[in-house]
């Protein structure tokens, strides 16, 4: 499985392959840490049984129907504050996949959930090493929902669910690295405010009056947008406030 290398410049030239594994993230972050790696190689699995999602989260896939796996990049070109770009690129990179294959809307939810009819298809974790004013390394950790067809999680779905089709894995590996590629060399040419509009343009819920909780308790607040730093900006009772990863909830 995953032995030819995708058409691409760089991204998935080099695939490593590893029957099972706790989690691709780790072992890429273990990978760059012991030796010189190619920017561009990705760690893959077909069966991950400890996958980690954002917030302390597990990310479940059942064994050999989707895909799971982790991209390593070294992108010298961004500032460390401008790390969320990373998480933008993805994003869009999955959306180009999923509009092309399904022809329906996708949404992102912020911060990184890929959504087709408000279902949860794709979800990602960008881990950064930083060395001083400069990222050394990132791993970009996509699970991405492909034939799987039931869920524990009623809001999670798969390729399979949207369009009633199943695909070929290792196809969908290389069609979703080719987009990847398209938008992460976009942002090495520092196209931010394209990036950034084009982001903003999918975001869910944006401009639309919602629920949101945190610990202090829910209200009624409406995205605005998201920060260079990747905090959600939401309008409550006229004035803008910004809220982290752990910081806030959709109600
Ligand atoms: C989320 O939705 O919270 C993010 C989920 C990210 C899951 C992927 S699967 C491949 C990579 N390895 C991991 O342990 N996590 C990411």
């Amino acid at each position: 499985m995953y032995k030819i290398p995708a058409n691409t410049l760089f991204i998935g030239k080099q695939l490593v392959f590893v029957p099972e594994c706790h989690s691709t993230n780790s072992l890429a972050l273990q990978m760059s840490q012991s030796g010189t790696i190619a920017e561009g190689m990705v760690v893959i699995t077909d069966n991950q049984f400890a996958g980690r999602g954002q917030r302390g989260n597990t990310w479940e896939s059942a064994a050999g129907m989707n895909l799971t796996f982790s991209v390593i990049l070294t992108p010298a070109f961004l500032k460390p504050t401008d790390q969320y770009y990373l998480t933008m690129v993805t994003s869009l990179a999955l959306c180009d996949f999923l509009t092309t294959k399904t022809g329906y809307p996708v949404a992102i939810k912020w911060p990184n959930d890929i959504l087709v009819h408000e279902k949860k298809i794709s979800g990602i974790l960008i881990e950064n090493q930083l060395q001083g004013n400069r990222i050394l390394v990132a791993v970009a950790g996509i699970g991405f929902n492909v034939n799987q067809e039931y869920f524990q999680n009623t809001r999670a779905g798969s390729l399979r669910t949207v369009t009633d089709k199943t695909y070929e894995l290792e196809a969908t590996l290389h069609e979703i690295l080719g987009f990847l590629e398209v938008r992460y060399l976009q942002l090495k040419q520092q196209k931010f405010n394209t990036l950034k509009d084009e982001y903003l343009s999918k975001l869910y819920r944006l401009g639309e009056p919602h629920r949101y909780s945190t610990p202090e308790g829910t209200f009624e607040g409406i995205i605005r947008g998201v920060d260079d730093t990747g905090k959600l900006c939401v309008e409550v009772d006229g004035s803008l406030k910004y809220f982290g990863i752990k910081e806030i909830t959709f109600a």
